[in-house]
């Protein structure tokens, strides 16, 4: 009887769309096996995190009231009142964490496998772009329980575009809706978490998704194949499932046993409290805003860095442009070398400004 429906329902689809080329595309693709093909988990899993993303923030909005007056209220409410409520938000809190670090490591393995090269110019281009729209969502997601740490760091983080020349000033009001933060900052912070992201993430996973299914998955420059290459459909695909399972039981194991806190709320009469910190992924900015002198000889210290790590971004989002066709088969110690520099220097100001 169920194989009978099911057979039913699979002629209904494939009748009506193109489900034989799909699947034919999906058999034929093959994933390359090498010492360095355990990285190739890293896209999925950060794909799993996203996933788990929309899901409890689908949950928790049910909830959430984004005003000053009521959105601590309703935190307390989600944690203390609705049924698993705190699993969700912890879970919530946590994946986004988790997903910013997977994240990370899919960008710098795919950086160093030089998977950037032609034709995938457009994979790392689009990548960069949903880098800057994840830690949109840190950001913006930060301020919403209305504690005193949100408040105060969403202050910091959105004072810090302000010494930025011309457009300073401007993209802090935008940020704020107004010179002090306020409810007309949660509505935006709110609203772009919820809606813009969101929707420009879809949008941009699917793309990313898109091309990595036209192209195929690279070969790092060097790599000798440890075995044959893997069938993406069903072999590949199974052992990312397992890659999600596991990953699916660390968050809940993390989710339960530290469930995510909640400051006091904030109060915005009382004066900042001491050693206030953004999340980890914003600190290598913050410290070294923090360290620089205000005058740095005839430059402005802040904007001078603020200049630095922009421009920093678009030589990142330029990267396959400079690295491309005519040195396809080399290995390019040079890049590598400047890569694993910066690495360092991010990794010392984020330890830097932990135990300071
Ligand atoms: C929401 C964020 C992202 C998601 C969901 C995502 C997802 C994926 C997935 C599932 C793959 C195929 C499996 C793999 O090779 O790991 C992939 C490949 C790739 N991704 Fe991402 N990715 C994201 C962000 C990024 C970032 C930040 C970069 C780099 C700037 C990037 C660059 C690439 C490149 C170049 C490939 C091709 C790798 C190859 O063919 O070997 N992605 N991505």
């Amino acid at each position: 009887m169920f194989s009978k429906i099911s057979r039913i329902v699979k002629d209904w689809f494939r009748s009506r769309l193109p489900v034989d080329t799909v699947m034919e595309h999906l058999k034929s693709k093959k994933v390359p096996m090498h010492r360095h093909s355990i990285w190739y988990y890293f896209g999925g899993l950060t794909l799993f995190f996203f996933m788990v993303q929309v899901i409890t923030g689908i949950l928790l909005m049910f909830y959430y009231r984004p005003t000053p007056d009521h959105a601590y209220e309703s935190i307390v409410f989600i944690m203390n009142e609705v049924r698993f409520g705190w699993l969700v938000r912890s879970i919530h809190s946590w994946a986004a964490n988790l997903m910013i670090a997977v994240l990370f490591i899919h960008m710098i393995t795919v950086f160093f496998m030089q998977a950037y090269r032609p034709p995938r110019e457009l994979m790392w281009v689009s990548g960069i772009v949903l880098l800057g729209l994840v830690l949109g969502f840190g950001f913006t997601g930060y301020l919403l329980p209305w504690d005193e740490i949100a408040f105060y760091a969403t202050q910091i983080g959105t004072e810090i575009p302000r010494s930025l020349p011309i457009v300073g000033e401007s993209v802090m009001l935008l940020l704020r809706g107004g010179q002090e933060i306020g409810a007309a900052t949660l509505t935006r912070m709110y609203s772009l978490h919820i809606i813009v992201l969101p929707l420009a993430t879809l949008l941009l996973v699917g793309f990313h998704l898109f091309l990595n299914q036209y192209y195929g998955v690279s070969k790092p420059v060097n790599s000798k194949p440890k075995r044959e290459a893997l069938q993406f459909y069903p072999n590949f695909v199974l052992r990312d499932v397992r890659s999600w399972l596991i990953a699916l039981l660390l968050l809940l194991c993390i989710a339960m046993i530290f469930p995510w806190g909640l400051g006091e709320e904030a109060d915005l009469l009382k004066p900042a409290p001491e050693g206030i910190k953004p999340e980890w992924y914003f600190l290598p900015l913050f410290q070294t805003l923090k360290m620089v002198p205000s005058r740095l000889w005839v430059f402005d210290g802040e904007a001078l860095v603020n200049i630095v790590f922009v421009a920093g971004g678009l030589v990142l989002i330029l990267l396959p442009f400079f690295d491309g066709k005519s040195r396809m088969e080399r290995n390019n110690k040079l890049i590598k070398t400047i890569g694993v520099i910066i690495i360092i220097y991010l990794i010392s100001m984020m330890i830097y400004a932990y135990i300071e």
